[in-house]
């Protein structure tokens, strides 16, 4: 994955004297690449032929992942300095550029779709995916929410829902995506599901890994103190179990799959389904 972006790099020539070097900085400062593997591993199990192809369609949930968090940096968003071991955008460079950058990067998703080597019919049903996902009803509808309710309490029900959205929707989208690429309509509503939980988790033990070190995680932390997440609403102890109980609902879930998909999800999932642990020794 990392060659094939390191080849489909944005490109902008002309004399702006950084906006070119800008628009891929925080796509090659690296970050975790969850997203396109859950994608490629649902291809993997399938049908590891068209593994290439589906880099494509990889990258492109990249690229939406690496916008939001731009913009989620942003100081009228979370007002953050640190992502991915590097200074934030706007600090490197200035808030014009972190905006237009995610701009672009948002963008140039649907561009790499659009040219990924696929039959139009498969295309358009990821487009279809990736942007229902990414959208006002996905991951810029749980933005909103949670920047608007900050320093004002929501309650679990809606917090559940601001998790959904701002995170749980684009892993599921990578999840279906891979199973709309081996076309399997089936699969793709069933890992869609899958994917909501694995989301929650996700975004839960992210919010646990908050409470360490900046050089742990890369990225600014404490940021959140006055948002909504399952922390500061019911406090460490509680918001680890909860992550314990969805990562074990998850596993039994896994068992539900076809031979070669579990394979594939547990191999990947292994190091994230109990990443919140590494917290119990900590403070
Ligand atoms: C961080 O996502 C933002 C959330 C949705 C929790 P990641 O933890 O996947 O960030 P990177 O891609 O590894 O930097
Ligand atoms: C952000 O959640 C989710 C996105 C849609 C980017 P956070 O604000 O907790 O993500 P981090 O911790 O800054 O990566
Ligand atoms: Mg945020
Ligand atoms: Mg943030
Ligand atoms: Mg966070």
């Amino acid at each position: 994955m990392e060659e094939f972006i390191k080849k489909n790099l944005l490109k902008a020539k002309s004399f702006h004297p950084f906006f070119e070097k800008a628009l891929n900085e925080m796509l090659l400062a690296g970050g975790k690449r969850f997203r396109p593997k859950l994608l490629l591993g649902v291809v993997k199990a399938y049908n590891p032929l068209l593994l290439d192809n589906a880099k494509y369609a990889a990258f492109a949930i990249e690229l939406i992942h690496t916008y939001s968090l731009i913009h989620d940096d942003l100081p009228a968003m979370d007002n953050a300095t640190l992502r991915r071991n590097h200074p934030t955008l706007h600090v490197t460079y200035d808030e014009v550029t972190a905006i237009l950058v995610g701009d672009a990067l948002n963008t140039y998703a649907f561009e790499v779709l659009s040219k990924a080597p696929m039959h139009s019919d498969i295309k358009i049903e990821l487009i279809k995916t990736l942007s229902e996902n990414a959208g006002a009803n996905g991951m810029v509808l749980g933005q909103a929410i949670d920047c608007y309710f900050e320093n004002k309490k929501l309650n679990l029900e809606e917090l559940k829902f601001l998790h959904l959205n701002k995170t749980g929707k684009l892993i599921a989208a990578s999840l279906k995506m891979g199973a709309i690429i081996v076309n399997k309509p089936d699969l793709a509503q069933k890992l869609y599901d899958f994917g909501l939980k694995l989301g929650l988790l996700f975004q839960i033990q992210d919010d646990l890994l908050d409470l360490l070190d900046e050089s742990k995680t890369g990225k600014s932390s404490g940021v959140d103190k006055n948002k909504n997440t399952f922390v500061t609403l019911l406090g460490k102890d509680e918001a680890i179990k909860k992550a314990d109980t969805l990562a074990g609902e998850i596993e039994t879930e896994l068992n539900s799959f076809d031979e070669n998909l579990k394979k594939e999800l547990k191999k990947l999932l292994k190091s994230y389904l109990y990443r919140h642990k590494t917290l119990k020794e900590g403070k």
